[in-house]
């Protein structure tokens, strides 16, 4: 089983921006969590990360054929991003929405994801072991409705 995860704009600057909402954890750190995690699940990982729209919507479009599920954290993007969404409905990879952020508790204009309807669900507010919890959910998706 092969994974992609896809982090958006200004999620390279963990451990640095508003550290009591997004935590300590630096971007790097973070990728090494997630490939552990991978790694213990058996599961084939790439962790990528765009400030740009147009890039992610790229590597939504390459994983096409390639990747049995995607994870993504579209950050700023998830709250007006139709060409993310488009992206997403054009590959029908089985995908998960994360936020380490409780997106539901916040400014109301994070409170509107327009990108999780082409998600099978999306994960909030856990912190960064959200991305872990929707890797075992794809994997657990995957055995049970394959
Ligand atoms: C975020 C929440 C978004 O509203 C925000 O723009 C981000 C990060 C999260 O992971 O909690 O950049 O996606």
């Amino acid at each position: 089983m092969k994974i992609l995860v896809v982090n958006g704009p200004n999620l390279n600057m963990l451990g640095v921006r508003e550290k009591s909402i997004y935590g300590n954890t630096n971007y790097k750190d973070l990728v090494k969590y997630i490939e552990d995690a991978a790694s213990e699940l058996s599961v084939e990982i790439e962790v990528l990360q765009s400030n740009i729209e147009g890039e992610i919507v790229t590597i939504i479009q390459n994983a096409y054929g390639v990747f049995d599920g995607i994870i993504i954290n579209p950050a700023a993007y998830t709250h007006y991003s139709i060409a993310i969404l488009d992206a997403l409905k054009s590959v029908r990879i089985p995908t998960i929405e994360v936020h380490i952020s409780n997106i539901h508790a916040r400014e109301d204009f994070r409170k509107k994801s327009v990108t999780a309807e082409a998600c099978i669900g999306q994960i909030c507010g856990l912190g960064i072991h959200g991305y872990v919890l929707a890797l075992q959910a794809l994997i657990n998706i995957k055995n049970n409705f394959a």
